[in-house]
């Protein structure tokens, strides 16, 4: 359903997944893309969301706008959390429907799930739980929107599928201290005690909570493949379907930064869930696997490239 003519509205193209959706979509040929930034569109604003998308009719949405953060920014700002994702999902969820948009994505989160999930996690956990306390607030906004999307499907035929990436990273992340994730946050603080010559760096929590990660172009990857080949009600996991410990990480950002100080544990500082890894069997039955996906598009390279590669 996917062609490279189509209108594409990319919501929160400049974020670490928005920026990875452009470049996916520039390089695979689709040009008619628009574009707001949340300076020109404040999706948070019902009335100027609609006549966006009654003035711009894009035919497929990737919504990818959200007020995201780490532990702290979650903790320090419940009700920035919840109200402007509840408001920038519905607000663009409606419209699109409204102004017959013809597929959506909705990206939810792996923080969704309950706090004490079964590993790895499967789609059908959801909603069997309490929530992680610490992110509640933007967990519960996500539900929502993944509920909207389901209901709008239902009642309406609105064909809205909703994905739910694990831990991203990649060019573009958020390098914030007080706003972070956890791995540009390790990456840049082991970074700056290197430059400090620092003797050690200290980590918060026990290090022990285990982590899944995707690069970010890998989820660009698995949004376009879906937003072509998949049309169901169901919630589908992204992730990459193995884990690490935040000790683990840790140890391997100073082993690429070459830092030369120690790794200090804060077991003071909370470590939110013991282990959130996602269950990528439902993906992997649409046909994506990261690896696969890499090594076609390496191939895809190569063969271009012959008589520039580094033989
Ligand atoms: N990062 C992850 O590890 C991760 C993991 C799982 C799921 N996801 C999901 O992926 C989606 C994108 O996350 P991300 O990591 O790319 O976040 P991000 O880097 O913070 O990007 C979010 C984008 O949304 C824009 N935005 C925020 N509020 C807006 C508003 N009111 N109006 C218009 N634009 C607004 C931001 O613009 P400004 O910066 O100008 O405000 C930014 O461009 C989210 O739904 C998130 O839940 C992310």
């Amino acid at each position: 359903m996917l062609t490279q003519d189509m209108r594409i509205f990319v919501a929160g193209h400049r974020g670490l997944v928005g920026s990875a959706l452009v470049r996916a979509l520039t390089a695979r040929g689709y040009a008619n893309l628009a574009l707001r930034t949340h300076q020109q569109l404040d999706l948070t604003e019902q009335s100027a969301v609609r006549r966006f998308f009654e003035d711009e009719r894009p035919q497929a949405v990737i919504l990818a706008a959200a007020r995201v953060g780490g532990i702290h920014a979650n903790n320090a700002h419940p009700a920035r959390f919840i109200r402007d994702n509840l408001l920038i999902q519905d607000n663009v969820i409606d419209s699109a429907y409204r102004a017959g948009v013809e597929k959506l994505v909705f990206l939810g989160s792996s923080c969704i799930y309950p706090k004490l999930a079964p590993q790895p996690i499967k789609e059908e956990y959801l909603l069997t739980g309490a929530l992680e306390p610490t992110n509640e607030w933007y967990a519960v906004a996500k539900i929502a929107g993944v509920k909207m999307c389901q209901a709008f499907r239902r009642e309406l035929g609105f064909k809205a599928i909703s994905l739910m990436p694990t831990n991203l990273y990649g060019p573009g992340d958020n390098f914030d201290l007080q706003s972070s994730h956890v791995l540009p946050a390790l990456l840049r603080r082991i970074h700056e005690a290197k430059m400090r010559g620092d003797a050690s760096v200290t980590v918060w929590g026990t290090g022990t909570p285990r982590r899944e990660f995707l690069h970010v172009d890998d989820l660009a990857d698995a949004v376009l493949h879906l937003l072509h080949s998949y049309d169901g009600e169901p919630i589908v996991n992204v992730g990459w379907g193995k884990d690490v410990s935040i000790r683990e990480l840790a140890e391997l950002i100073v082993s690429v930064v070459d830092y030369k100080g120690h790794l200090l544990f804060d077991g003071s500082k909370p470590d939110g869930t013991p282990r959130k890894l996602l269950d990528v069997s439902r993906l992997a039955g649409l046909g994506w696997y990261p690896l696969v996906q890499g090594i076609e598009s390496t191939y895809a390279w190569f063969k271009d490239h012959l008589a520039e590669a580094r033989l």
